[in-house]
């Protein structure tokens, strides 16, 4: 609980901010707002031109289905949106999936759109930066970009499925990774299959 200077009590900020870029597997970012609205968390989404394009090919979903998940939609080219600044309150931001374009320019700090923009701020701003980064195999390079993205404060996240969990559906898998990316928030969404020892 946060109290304001006059001593009123201040939520915290339930709200996430969502990049969803042109890597393998939109359907990622569209569970992680399916899962946000489960959990009550308001979303803040943007969305790059590229994923839009990994969207109509690897899912029923249109752009407006997609963005009818979200709690608000912010435009790639606008670096004047709320997200932009450090000052508006988030629990942090997931970019789900996280291209290796994507990655590589937030490592560089190189951010000419609003999803890097925001990316940047919440790094700056010491605050969780989930990236589920999907590509393989990797190059040195790669790797590099990620050790140094780890260095600043930036987590890892790739969407690697677990086969404990006895994913019976590929949305299954996805959930289970899309939960557990949610975890790195405090959030606990409730189709993440827990390990609870061997049985
Ligand atoms: C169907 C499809 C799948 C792709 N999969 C990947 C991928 O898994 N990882 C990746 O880094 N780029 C992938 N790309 C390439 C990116 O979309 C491309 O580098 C793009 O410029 C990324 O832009 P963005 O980061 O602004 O979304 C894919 C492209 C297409 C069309």
């Amino acid at each position: 609980m946060v109290h304001d200077v006059n001593g009123a009590i201040r939520n915290p900020p339930y709200r996430l901010v969502v990049g969803i870029s042109g890597a393998s597997g939109a359907i990622y970012g569209a569970r992680v707002l399916d899962a946000l609205k489960d959990l009550g968390v308001e979303s803040h989404l943007v969305v790059s031109k590229a994923a839009l394009l990994t969207l109509s090919q690897e899912t029923d979903l249109s752009p407006a289905d997609l963005t009818a998940k979200a709690t608000v939609v912010h435009k790639m080219a606008d670096v004047g949106a709320t997200i932009a600044s450090g000052s508006f309150k988030t629990l942090g931001m997931i970019v789900a999936p996280c291209s290796v374009k994507t990655m590589s320019e937030i490592a560089t700090g190189v951010t000419s759109s609003l999803l890097t923009r925001a990316a940047d701020v919440t790094l700056k701003e010491r605050r969780p930066l989930v990236l589920m980064v999907r590509e393989t195999p990797f190059h040195l390079g790669h790797l590099r970009t990620m050790t140094a993205l780890t260095e600043m404060g930036a987590i890892i996240a790739p969407p690697l499925p677990a086969f404990y969990a006895r994913p019976a559906s590929i949305l299954e898998m996805v959930d289970q990774s899309v939960g557990r990316s949610l975890d790195l928030f405090g959030l606990d969404w409730s189709a993440v299959r827990r390990w609870e020892g061997l049985k």
